[in-house]
């Protein structure tokens, strides 16, 4: 990472999630500039990473060969416009981050010949443990593309993905995805208390299953069914479970929620058009 100049605008959840993965993949805090408009956020970035922040983003990015833009979608024209002659000159590269604002948005506020490059990361990239997507337009350089992918590894898996479109469904499926899986443990340890377990123990069991079952298909080839099956015995108490479920319609009904999460996405950034501030 020692080719990498970095600015991050906006030093929030995600700012410092990626500032601290940085750091602990090995980036020295002098490749680090830091943009951020609040001082509460400027004073938590300097006391948990020792990195000092401004409040003037055109200071931050004036070294900068690649700006990751981690402000609020809603915030993103107002960050970029002013810093737009500053990127061109340079041809400094813009990772975004910010959900939903589309490459045909951010370029026009970056203007012509800025190489501009998606990323939809997750949640727990704020634990190391994200997964994120990440879409470049087609003449986007190797090197613009490599630097956004050693970026966004700092906090977890990256996937890239072919179209804009996909990464809608990235949102809809990796994006959106932990409040499905916590969904399904609050069920779950519902479901426990609801057959005489002490509510506290039900919800640690559940937690516990939930970071078990992640393990494991993580440190697995990846075949989920067949991960399944190896736990569903024959005539067993899961096998039991797991018919109740997809009688029911449990993996229609999946289906389903990713793609209203997929449409839902793409009416929002529709709505925010090339119109945020
Ligand atoms: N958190 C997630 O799980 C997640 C997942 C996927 C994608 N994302 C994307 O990541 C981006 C950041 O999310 P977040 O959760 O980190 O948001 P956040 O905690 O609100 O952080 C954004 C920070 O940027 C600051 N900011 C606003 N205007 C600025 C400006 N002009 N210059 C510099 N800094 C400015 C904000 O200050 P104010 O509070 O004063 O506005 C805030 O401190 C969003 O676009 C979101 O869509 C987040």
């Amino acid at each position: 990472m020692s080719h990498i100049e970095l600015t991050v605008l906006g030093a929030g959840n995600m700012g410092r999630a990626l500032i601290g993965g940085l750091l602990r993949h090995g980036m020295r805090p002098e490749q680090i500039s830091v943009g951020e408009s609040q001082e509460a956020a400027r004073a938590t970035l300097s006391r948990e990473l020792g990195i000092a922040a401004t409040v003037d983003n055109a200071a931050a990015v004036r070294k900068a060969n690649l700006v990751v833009l981690a402000v609020k979608p809603q915030d993103a024209g107002s960050v970029l416009r002013p810093l737009a002659a500053d990127l061109q000159q340079r041809r400094t590269a813009v990772l975004s981050i910010a959900a939903g604002v589309r490459i045909q948005a951010l370029q026009s506020w970056c203007g012509a010949g800025v190489p501009v490059i998606r990323a939809m990361p997750n949640r727990p990239a704020l634990v190391g443990a994200g997964v994120t997507g990440l879409f470049a337009p087609a003449d986007t350089d190797a090197s613009c593309r490599a630097m956004a992918a050693q970026i966004m590894q700092s906090v977890g898996e990256v996937v890239w993905v072919a179209t804009e479109e996909a990464l809608d469904v990235v949102t809809a499926l990796s994006g959106s995805g932990p409040a499905y899986f916590f969904l399904l443990a609050e069920a779950m340890a519902m479901a426990g208390a609801d057959l005489g377990l002490p509510p506290e123990t039900a919800r640690r069991l559940s937690i516990a299953t939930l970071h078990g079952a992640g393990l494991l298909a993580q440190g697995s080839d990846g075949d989920l069914s067949r991960l399944r099956a190896e736990v569903t015995s024959k005539g067993g108490t899961t096998e039991a479970a797991v018919c109740t479920l997809q009688t029911a319609g449990f993996n229609e009904l999946i289906a389903r929620a990713v793609e209203a999460a997929t449409r839902r996405g793409r009416e929002l950034a529709d709505q925010a058009g090339g119109t945020s501030r």
